[in-house]
């Protein structure tokens, strides 16, 4: 095991803590959903880890597992798998009183297909938490997109380390001003050595880095700059396959250099703006105390987006649509299409304003509330439906 990953159990850092918290209130409201589908559900931490950290919190299987189990009953068919190439003995310790979980010793991608062949009418979560890139395969994420009931992936991904695997392969310097993006990576696994073009596209879903890492070298664009562009490439590819993928960057102050990219892809629109929601109240928590100045928004991505632009950008959006839709999916598209600027109420916030100005038309299902009177809620339920489109 690399130097630098030795003591990652002995306690659990700021950063593993905003990934983990990204989980759990992921989990939370996506086993209460998908519980409802009465399909089996098949969960995979794939790098999953000892179960527990030293100082006594828990780890990712702890989190899942004890979700499950809180929504489980007994017409619940549902079953955790946990793959650990290092600590499988621990892990099977800390996860001994939970009967749906299963710990495999060995490697992820050793694993992964037994354990997801045959699985054609589950639904799936993969949550896939690795120190490094390598084992990070697009095209094998890509082929699960259409293989199951439904699935979900949430990918800790060091887009950091990609690139600087893919300047070292291409013989390109990074500047040493830019060093400081790679002292602070802890999470990294320096026995890696990618070597190759082909592990690099594999990883990458294409070979389109090799076009950014250029651009790096003539000067054209910063290193920044060429992380961010990455990413939305990666994500773009993604997107190819699945309808929606948001991503969030992982830092653990504002303007410090991100640590990880968590990337969540999903073919279904409940999914993807629950996840925005959640990325959004992440990145709310994260932020210091300083307020944002107060007629700008600040998204997880740190660009500043007016509140007049921001509305501009939503009213764009719903005007596209010209047929009625459900709330969740136009958020979804927006999410999908501009990233997580903003939090769900600011869209409904808008919606109102449209729709008190005749701009949109609203159908609500219930229509009335039990009292009779004309329903006015702004939201999606399993009970409440909220269709809109643009009043032409
Ligand atoms: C970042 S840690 C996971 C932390 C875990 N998600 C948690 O919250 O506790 C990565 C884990 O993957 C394990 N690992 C490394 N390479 C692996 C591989 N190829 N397949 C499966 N597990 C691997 C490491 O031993 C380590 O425990």
């Amino acid at each position: 095991m690399s130097k630098d990953n030795r003591n990652f159990f002995s306690e659990k850092k700021p950063w593993s803590k905003v990934k983990d918290e990204l989980l759990e209130c992921y989990l939370n409201p996506y086993f209460q959903k998908i519980f409802q589908t009465h399909r089996p559900t098949i969960y995979v931490d794939c790098f999953a880890g000892k179960g527990k950290f030293d100082d006594g919190s828990k780890g990712s299987p702890l989190i899942a597992l004890e979700i499950i189990d809180k929504r489980t009953n007994t017409f619940t068919n549902v079953k955790a798998y946990f793959i650990e190439s290092n600590y499988a003995d621990d892990l099977r310790k800390n996860l001994e009183r939970y009967p749906c979980a299963e710990v495999l010793q060995g490697k992820y991608e050793d694993q992964i297909e037994e354990i997801l062949s045959g699985k054609s009418n589950c639904n799936v979560f993969l949550y896939i938490d690795p120190y490094g890139i390598k084992s990070l395969n697009q095209k094998f994420l890509a082929s699960l997109s259409n293989r199951f009931a439904s699935i979900e992936i949430l990918l800790n991904f060091n887009s950091w380390g990609f690139l600087r695997f893919a300047c070292k392969v291409l013989k390109v310097m990074i500047n040493s001003e830019n060093e400081e993006f790679f002292t602070d990576l802890i999470e990294r696994d320096e026995s890696e050595n990618i070597k190759l073009e082909s592990t690099l596209n594999d990883i990458a879903g294409g070979d389109y880095w090799i076009d950014i890492v250029e651009k790096y070298r003539d000067g054209k664009i910063s290193f920044y700059q060429a992380e961010t562009v990455f990413t939305k490439e990666y994500c773009d590819h993604l997107r190819m396959v699945y309808r929606y993928v948001l991503n969030m960057p992982i830092r653990i102050e504002e303007h410090k250099p991100l640590k990880y990219r968590m990337i969540h892809a999903t073919n279904h629109e409940d999914g993807a703006v629950i996840m925005a929601h959640n990325m959004f109240k992440r990145w709310e928590l994260v932020k210091s105390s300083r307020p944002s100045p107060s007629l700008f928004h600040e998204n997880a991505n740190e660009d500043f987006i007016s509140k007049g632009d921001l509305n501009e950008k939503i009213k764009q959006h719903m005007m596209q649509f010209r047929e009625f839709q459900t709330i969740n999916r136009i958020m979804a598209d927006f999410f999908n299409e501009f990233g997580v600027i903003c939090s769900t109420s600011d869209i409904m916030k808008v919606g109102k304003d449209l729709e008190k100005n005749q701009k949109i038309l609203v159908h609500r299902n219930p229509e009335r509330t039990e009292k009779g009177k004309p329903s006015t809620f702004w939201s999606e339920s399993k009970e409440k439906i909220l269709k809109l489109k643009w009043n032409n």
